[in-house]
């Protein structure tokens, strides 16, 4: 089937997915926390970015490569991390490693996947990026840093908007349990998504892998609690002095909205500094992520490097984060929609829609580069 006649936009990628995944699964991939507002905050912001279209600018050779943290990547986007990708796809998380090694754009993967590092590493290429909520025993993340970046991850990324778990009643009403069980209800959604439960059989059963092998190894909780325990402990500013003391290689901070903490983090030896607001799915009465950019943008100078997410549904809207002064955009729902929709090659069809997408707004502009897209904003 030819997916650009048919499956044109992200948004059409999304539809399908739906029908493919079952619903407590795709209830945790598409919600928010509280009544969704932060998500759709981050929507409704990108929409109001208007750039100026160019006129007499003659032909124009779009090139989208991007340096990002001493790399060169093919375009200005990456994948986010995801927990339980599996979940939504199963081995989701190698599909997606894959993904961004073959295109030369990062793979963030989640701490709480469904597989280890080690089954992730050898597909990752060197585009490999490891995202980690902090873990309260230090021993523990000591060996989850040796074992990260053994497999072959160069940078780190620490999560700091999950300080306590949110709430999110959508995900709840969904029946979404940790670790997933096969009740009558959930078997009933599963019955009905045949391509999903072919994958499970294969692959088996979607748990956080990585987590489970230390809550194994350690204490009498119920793994659940005793996963949640060891995670989530809320960092602070001593924890990531000692973290960036301990991880040799790039460090980036993920969940930023707050301008005046930003040149702190740049005075820690943070290497990125990553505007999210979780996809909405933490703080219900959190700024749009793009509200928060322009801001810590002028507060940590040009040469800062800032990665923005949350909201993006086209090349269109990484270009107006870009136009606010990101260097990279990652993106978390649209490549599980596309990994839903078609799987590996849905997932790739995302990317040649962002690139696609990036191009045609880049000629509409008269500019050749992603950043150029600065000039234009009104
Ligand atoms: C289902 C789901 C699970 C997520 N899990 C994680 C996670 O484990 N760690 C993390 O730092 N961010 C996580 N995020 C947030 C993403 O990394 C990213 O900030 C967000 O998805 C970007 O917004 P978008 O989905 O609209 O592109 C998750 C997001 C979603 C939708």
């Amino acid at each position: 089937m030819d997916l650009d006649t048919f499956y044109p936009a992200i948004s059409d990628l999304r539809a399908r997915a739906r029908r493919r995944i079952p619903h407590f699964a795709w209830e945790f991939l598409d919600s928010g926390t509280g009544t969704g507002d932060a998500m759709a905050r981050n929507r409704a912001a990108l929409k109001n970015v208007l750039l100026q279209p160019g006129i007499l600018k003659g032909e124009v050779a779009p090139d989208l490569s991007t340096q990002f943290l001493g790399q060169t990547l093919s375009a200005p986007f990456g994948i986010a991390p995801v927990g339980m990708s599996g979940l939504m796809w199963p081995d989701g998380e190698r599909l997606l490693a894959r993904l961004g090694a073959d295109h030369s754009i990062p793979y963030c993967m989640s701490n709480v996947s469904t597989q280890t590092p080690e089954h992730v590493a050898p597909h990752l290429g060197d585009m490999g990026w490891f995202q980690l909520y902090a873990p309260r025993d230090l021993k523990i993340r000591a060996d989850m840093l040796a074992r990260v970046q053994g497999a072959g991850f160069h940078t780190l990324v620490l999560t700091v908007d999950v300080p306590v778990a949110s709430r999110r009643e959508r995900q709840r009403r969904g029946g979404l349990k940790q670790p997933p069980r096969l009740t009558p209800r959930i078997l009933a959604q599963v019955a009905t998504c045949p391509a999903w439960a072919l994958r499970v059989l294969r692959y088996g059963m979607p748990q956080m892998r990585f987590m489970q092998e230390y809550s194994n190894n350690s204490g009498s909780l119920s793994s659940t609690a005793h996963i949640g325990y060891l995670l989530r402990t809320a960092p602070d500013w001593q924890y990531l002095r000692s973290l960036r003391d301990e991880w040799p290689g790039k460090l980036i901070v993920k969940g930023v909205l707050q301008a005046d903490e930003a040149p702190k983090l740049v005075a820690e030896g943070v290497d990125a500094i990553w505007v999210s607001n979780h996809a909405g799915r933490q703080f219900d009465a959190a700024p749009a992520s793009l509200d928060a950019l322009a801001p810590i943008r002028a507060a940590v100078g040009p040469e800062m490097p800032l990665i923005y997410d949350g909201g993006i549904e086209g090349g269109l809207d990484i270009l107006r984060a870009v136009a606010l002064g990101a260097d990279l955009v990652m993106l978390g729902r649209a490549f599980h929609y596309g990994l839903g929709a078609f799987g590996a090659r849905g997932a790739a069809h995302v990317v040649d829609i962002l690139t696609q997408d990036i191009n045609a707004n880049l000629g509409q502009m008269g500019v050749a580069t992603p950043p150029e897209a600065r000039n234009h904003l009104i």
